[in-house]
């Protein structure tokens, strides 16, 4: 009984008494939280990615996220240490896959980077360690795609496995651990040894039934969120129609202290989740005979919001009538406030759409500070400019990104025109809210 026990009870023990070492494998967003998390606690950390100029910052001590400093990475020496190399997932007692999980151009899930690694680490997998999966996937996928590949191992009971699905939000400031966490395992000793790890760096930790109630959670969040945003920007579409301000109602809905959560108009969706993750329940759920009308029709109305705002941005600049090709402004690329993400972006739809319209397009973002060949692709001609110097040189200024480092009296007292997308500053004159 104990000898068939003891690849649970040592690894137990391990995190317990903080000796298990945790490779991460990915670090994006959600690895390099997770990375300095642990660190706090004095737990040992292996950071794998196969980006070799992210690790070389790493390496150095220099942050590839603007919203975490240097000195943070730095503190990550000691601790941690990166590499590329695969063989070195044998000294980790914990791995914790954090790869993304985008769409094809067919909307249908890309779990390649999932599949791949897990071609090449297979060999390196060895008894008594606990594989957690974070990224965000359709319900069956851990059991699926991880499981039925390491069917050489007794699943629970020489090898663990569990999903919990990351909470991360870039540039939030509810501290890490304040984060509730789910988690949940292939059987109850992987759920136990998740559960005992991750109340290591978070306060609570929720346990699933079972890693499809885990992976559908996350669904759940995301499309609860993609639904409502999509709601919110028709309303404030039908609403300006009407000459109605969105923004009055939603602070007036908000006085109702029950059954209303407000969420707030933009400039369209972006980032790696919500204009991603729905459409993996949508593939999923046809599988079993079943349509996601509401995942579908908010997509549509997420994208359609952009392309609002697009053709309103050149309806205003186009209204003054002029021979001259006219310079517009963006002022935030990011997909949202105070981080450096352009992943999908709305910032870069509506920089390509008005650039291909014969505007001059420029922007400013303190955040997308980037000289790599694909964001060069993403921007094309547009430049990144110090708006403290050139504002004034532009017909039309746009509001897409409000981050708080921007000088919005200033923006506001020299813009000649001016459009805010996300209802944080005010003017009378020349001022125009989408
Ligand atoms: N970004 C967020 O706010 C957030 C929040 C919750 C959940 N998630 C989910 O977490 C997962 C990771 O997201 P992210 O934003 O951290 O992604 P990311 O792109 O920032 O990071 C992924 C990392 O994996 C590396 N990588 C890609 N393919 C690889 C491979 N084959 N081998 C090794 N490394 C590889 C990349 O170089 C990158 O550093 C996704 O499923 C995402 O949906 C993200």
């Amino acid at each position: 009984m104990v000898n068939k026990k003891k690849y649970f009870y040592n690894l137990y023990k391990n995190i317990k008494n903080k000796k298990a070492v945790v490779g991460v494998v990915g670090v994006g967003y959600v690895g390099i939280q997770l990375l300095l998390q642990f660190k706090k606690k004095n737990i040992k950390t292996i950071g794998f990615d196969r980006d070799k100029i992210k690790l070389d910052k790493l390496i150095k001590g220099i942050s590839p996220f603007s919203y975490i400093s240097d000195k943070k990475i730095r503190s990550l020496k000691n601790q941690s240490f990166y590499t590329e190399k695969y063989e070195n997932i044998s000294l980790c007692d914990v791995i914790i896959i954090c790869l993304p999980t985008p769409i094809k151009k067919n909307t249908k899930p890309d779990l390649s980077a999932i599949e791949n690694t897990l071609k090449k680490i297979k060999k390196f997998i060895k008894k008594g360690q606990l594989i957690i999966l974070e990224s965000t996937t359709y319900p069956g996928t851990t059991r699926d795609i991880i499981g039925n590949n390491l069917k050489k191992f007794k699943l629970g009971e020489d090898l663990f496995l569990s999903y919990s699905p990351e909470r991360e939000n870039p540039g939030s400031a509810v501290p890490f651990n304040k984060v509730n966490k789910i988690t949940s395992g292939y059987s109850k000793n992987c759920s136990i040894l998740s559960e005992l790890l991750y109340k290591k760096i978070v306060n609570s930790v929720e346990v699933a039934g079972s890693l499809e109630e885990a992976e559908m959670t996350k669904l759940l969040e995301n499309i609860y969120r993609s639904v409502n945003i999509g709601l919110v920007n028709e309303l404030k579409m039908i609403c300006l129609a009407m000459k109605i301000d969105i923004n009055k109602i939603i602070k007036l809905a908000s006085t109702k202290p029950f059954g209303f959560s407000a969420f707030y108009p933009g400039p369209g969706v972006g980032g790696h989740c919500i204009p991603i993750d729905p459409y993996y329940l949508y593939w999923r759920a046809k599988k079993f005979g079943q349509e996601a009308k509401f995942i579908k029709i908010a997509g549509e109305i997420n994208i359609k919001t952009t392309q609002w705002t697009i053709k309103n941005i050149a309806k205003i600049i186009s209204k003054n009538k002029t021979t001259k090709r006219k310079k517009v402004l963006i002022l935030g690329l990011a997909y949202k406030k105070n981080i450096e993400d352009i992943r999908e972006s709305a910032g870069i739809k509506i920089l390509q759409s008005l650039s291909k319209m014969k505007f001059v397009v420029d922007f400013s973002d303190p955040h997308v500070d980037r000289n790599d060949s694909l964001f060069k692709k993403l921007v094309g001609r547009s430049k990144n400019i110090d708006i403290n110097k050139n504002i004034k040189n532009y017909d039309c200024v746009v509001l897409v990104t409000d981050h708080d480092a921007f000088n919005y009296k200033m923006i506001i007292k020299f813009s000649k025109i001016l459009i805010d997308t996300r209802n944080r500053i005010y003017r009378k004159d020349n001022f125009f809210r989408l």
